[in-house]
């Protein structure tokens, strides 16, 4: 048996701009130590996302040239929604520019003034856009922020009991069930099958529609096959048709799984519903056959798809996140365990014990990061969820930092230096400070916050 090595050969090529210490303090300041003000290309290790950030293969630029340009009815509309459809069997296909603009289409047709959707873990555009339409949202995760640093597999799921009390108390107000898949909110862990087949049964009991956000289905479908008996000879595919054979259609950033810079879909069973959706879509997005998406974007969607599906590219996916995890932990840096698909989630108070939840220790271990090492990371903690709809603020409780993984981008020396530079900062932790916020937005504030050292 010999070592593992990526599945990739390089074939293009993107110099990595390297910065003094000097020049990276320079840099924060400037940033107000809010990452997102941050040029990409003063940035040496770039986890901020993994959205959008994969390197395409040969096979999608090759589609890419193929892309046909026509208004209405290009044929790169009818491949994107052949092999959307393959994977989903969800007959009504609608493309957009991304994930949140499908959601936007979706939720303006589902959502009435004061209803309540419920979640195991909204993204933050996602909650922002169900309240944009007047509804609620209410994340009921299984996970804890105790339980989340056990070694537990499925802690992505949606708590089963809190959803069947939420249905028999309040069915007639909860709009719909969406299930994040992986659930990226709730440390990037997968949901389970079993979790999604439960969830499914009560909401027909009740007849409230179950969707997915699918960002991260095919990741999530690895999991299935590892961690669950009955799907280990199950192909990946072959877990996500099932899966989705429980809800009533999606809403997907084709910039995770689709392998793709840009652009997204909504997948619908219901024929009428989807007859709605392509009224929005028309106003908001484009033409039922291209959505907001070039027909060149929609070729490598195509192809990326696919792709994603490929259990050798999965397992060296998830495999290198795990890496990532395995040196974090023997750093003596405690992070959610086993790691899930896209990322690796840092208990930011293990690297920096001394600064508390409203000192966002999340946000002053991405800045030690840049600092140090010129690693861009982003804080799931206080910062992203404390702000309560009456303008004050709560510590969470859980100071997460995102180590998110671009696809096929980075290889395992890139991993071994972004450990090596948790290591540092934990040894120094004494040097760096908590935050306060000197100027922030009314909503989805963590984008342009300005924060300075306390
Ligand atoms: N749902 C989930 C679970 C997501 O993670 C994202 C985006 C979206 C929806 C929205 O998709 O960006 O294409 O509009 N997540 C990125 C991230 C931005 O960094 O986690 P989008």
């Amino acid at each position: 048996h010999f070592s593992k090595f990526e599945p990739y050969r390089v074939k293009t090529v993107e110099k990595i701009k390297t910065t003094t210490r000097q020049e990276r303090e320079k840099i924060l300041r400037e940033a107000h130590n809010n990452m997102f003000y941050i040029k990409a290309d003063d940035v040496m290790i770039d986890l901020l996302t993994d959205s959008g950030t994969s390197a395409m293969s040969t096979e999608q630029w090759s589609a890419l040239m193929r892309g046909e340009e026509s208004y209405a009815g290009s044929p790169s509309y009818y491949r994107l929604e052949k092999t959307v459809k393959y994977i989903t069997g969800y007959d009504e296909v609608m493309p957009t520019h991304q994930g949140r603009a499908a959601e936007n289409i979706l939720f303006c047709n589902v959502v009435k003034q004061g209803d309540i959707a419920i979640s195991n873990g909204f993204f933050d555009t996602t909650g922002a856009h169900v309240q944009n339409n007047g509804g609620i949202v209410m994340n009921i995760p299984s996970f804890t922020k105790e339980t989340i640093f056990t070694d537990a597999k499925f802690k992505g799921n949606i708590d089963i009991s809190k959803l069947a009390e939420l249905l028999v108390t309040n069915s007639c107000r909860v709009c719909f069930v969406i299930m994040t898949v992986t659930n990226n909110i709730g440390g990037g862990q997968p949901v389970s099958m079993a979790n999604i087949r439960d969830t499914s049964a009560i909401c027909k009991r009740y007849n409230v529609p179950l969707y997915f956000d699918a960002c991260r289905y095919a990741e999530n479908s690895y999991f299935i096959q590892k961690y669950e008996d009955e799907y280990r000879d199950k192909t990946i595919v072959e877990i996500a048709r099932e899966m989705f054979s429980y809800g009533a259609g999606c809403t997907m950033s084709a910039k995770k799984d689709g392998l793709a810079n840009i652009g997204g879909y909504l997948a619908l069973r219901d024929s009428h519903l989807a007859r709605e959706c392509r009224q929005d879509l028309i106003l908001k997005e484009g033409f039922p056959t291209y959505g907001g998406l070039s027909g060149r974007e929609m070729e490598t969607i195509a192809v990326g798809l696919m792709e994603a599906l490929d259990e050798e590219y999965l397992e060296y996916r998830i495999g290198q996140v795990a890496y990532l995890g395995e040196l974090l932990i023997e750093a003596g840096i405690r992070i959610v365990h086993p790691t899930g698909g896209h990322a690796v989630y840092v208990d930011a108070t293990s690297v920096l014990p001394h600064i508390p939840s409203l000192g966002y220790p999340g946000v002053a271990l991405c800045g030690a990061l840049f600092l140090e090492g010129g690693i861009r990371a982003f804080e799931i903690g206080s910062l992203l969820q404390g702000k309560q709809p009456n303008g004050s603020e709560k510590a969470v409780g859980l100071e997460l930092v995102r180590l998110c993984i671009p696809r096929r981008v980075y290889n395992r020396s890139h991993m071994r230096y972004v450990a090596d530079v948790h290591k540092y900062v934990k040894d120094h932790a004494e040097n760096y400070t908590g935050l306060r916020i000197s100027w922030e937005s009314t909503r989805l504030r963590h984008f342009t916050v300005k924060l300075e050292k306390i």
